[in-house]
């Protein structure tokens, strides 16, 4: 099934690289990339924590306090982090080849001018009316930008960054990935900008149009132009193919949950086919971590604005043909003519509708 990697290893031992990793792999013919949460180091997995409370910022990330397999003498003395980044290499050094062991931060873009909207509304008010507008007389939330509150909790994030990589020797990022979409553009660099981070994996987030929102017929989960994102963040590297326009939003229609996880799959078989890093941060929305939470089979967890989440995933070069999925055609939202009451409590599809 794979080529010899006798070769392969033996330069990637001498370069200090210990492992074979899926991007190093030729693509195989008729197999397929699965993917699974390794529970037990973070308490973002364990059934018991809530994650409407939870706070990443006061519990090291959630790394849970314990010690490792990997765990020997000489690593006494390092931080809870230090010894879990020795686990995570040793976990791939004597992993079988085509199983490679990556750690994603995900994070939540903060506090977005629809979120302040949606609240302002009302959910059942925003769904089938307001959020099919670019805005109202005070502000815009087509595309939304961060609001003052969303800039305030990035910053939040990047001072959590920089103590945690001051006093737990947190590893830092060794590539970054980000939505498409305004609001991410923004918190990733609120985020990571100016850290403390090794000179050889600097910030330089590469935007992939898979790691944006729900595609939901909201004005907000509309990205911009090209040209619009690369002059607002001329150092960020976009994907190849990227489309000039956004070719996917469609007004007054939304992707279903399951295509959602199809092209989840798809951006994530992307960066593990191509990106040999074991520490990846992705910055991104609560519908889209929520679906890749659903493809590498981690539990629900909710993220605030502003929040990250840390998954240890396990991904595994399966033979045979991966399980098929249809791709469901977009549905129709269910929208009100005319506007609801800001009171109201019941959904949408209560109102008269036009779809
Ligand atoms: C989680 O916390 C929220 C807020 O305190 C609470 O309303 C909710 O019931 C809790 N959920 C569980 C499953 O305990
Ligand atoms: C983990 O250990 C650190 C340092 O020993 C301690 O400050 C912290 O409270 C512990 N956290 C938990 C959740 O037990
Ligand atoms: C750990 O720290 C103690 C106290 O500073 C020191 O005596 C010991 O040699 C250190 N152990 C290792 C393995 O570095
Ligand atoms: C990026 O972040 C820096 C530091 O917080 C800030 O000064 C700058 O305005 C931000 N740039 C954009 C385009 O948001
Ligand atoms: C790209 O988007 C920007 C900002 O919305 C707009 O000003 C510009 O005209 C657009 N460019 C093209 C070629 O459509
Ligand atoms: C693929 O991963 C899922 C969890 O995400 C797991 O339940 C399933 O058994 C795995 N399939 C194979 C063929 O290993």
């Amino acid at each position: 099934m794979f080529p010899p990697y006798s070769s392969l290893l033996a330069a990637a031992m001498t370069a200090c690289a210990l492992q074979v990793t899926i991007a190093d792999s030729p693509s195989p013919n008729n197999a397929y990339i699965n993917y699974t949460t390794i529970t037990g180091y973070f308490l973002q997995d364990e059934p018991s924590t809530n994650s409407t409370t939870f706070d990443f910022m006061t519990t090291n990330f959630g790394l849970i306090n314990r010690t490792y397999p990997a765990d020997n003498s000489a690593l006494k003395n390092l931080t809870q982090w230090q010894r879990f980044e020795h686990q995570v290499y040793q976990l791939n050094r004597q992993a079988p080849r085509g199983t490679e062991y990556k750690l994603l931060y995900m994070g939540r873009h903060g506090d977005g001018y629809h979120n302040d909207a949606q609240a302002y509304y009302g959910t059942p008010a925003w769904n089938c009316y307001y959020s099919e507008l670019d805005g109202n007389a005070a502000v815009t939330w087509a595309d939304a930008h961060l609001s003052p509150l969303g800039v305030t909790q990035a910053l939040a994030v990047n001072a959590f960054w920089a103590s945690e990589i001051e006093y737990q020797k947190i590893p830092t990022p060794q590539s970054y990935y980000t939505s498409p979409l305004t609001r991410c553009l923004q918190t990733a660099n609120y985020t990571f900008n100016g850290l403390n981070v090794r000179a050889v994996h600097p910030f330089v987030p590469e935007v992939k149009e898979y790691f944006r929102e729900t595609i939901s017929g909201h004005t907000c989960d509309r990205r911009s132009n090209e040209s619009y994102i690369h002059d607002s963040f001329p150092t960020y590297k976009i994907e190849p193919g990227f489309t000039f326009n956004d070719e996917l939003w469609e007004a007054l229609r939304g992707e279903t949950n399951d295509d959602q996880d199809i092209r989840s799959k798809k951006v994530l078989d992307q960066v593990f086919s191509t990106d040999r890093s074991t520490f990846i941060s992705i910055t991104s929305h609560s519908g889209e971590i929520g679906s890749i939470l659903r493809v590498v089979g981690h539990q629900v967890f909710g993220l605030n604005t502003g929040a990250a989440i840390p998954v240890l995933v396990k991904a595994q070069i399966i033979d045979g043909s991966a399980p098929t999925t249809a791709f469901e055609p977009f549905t129709a939202l269910c929208t009100c003519t005319s506007p609801p009451p800001m009171t109201a409590t019941t959904s949408m599809c209560s109102y008269p509708t036009s779809t």
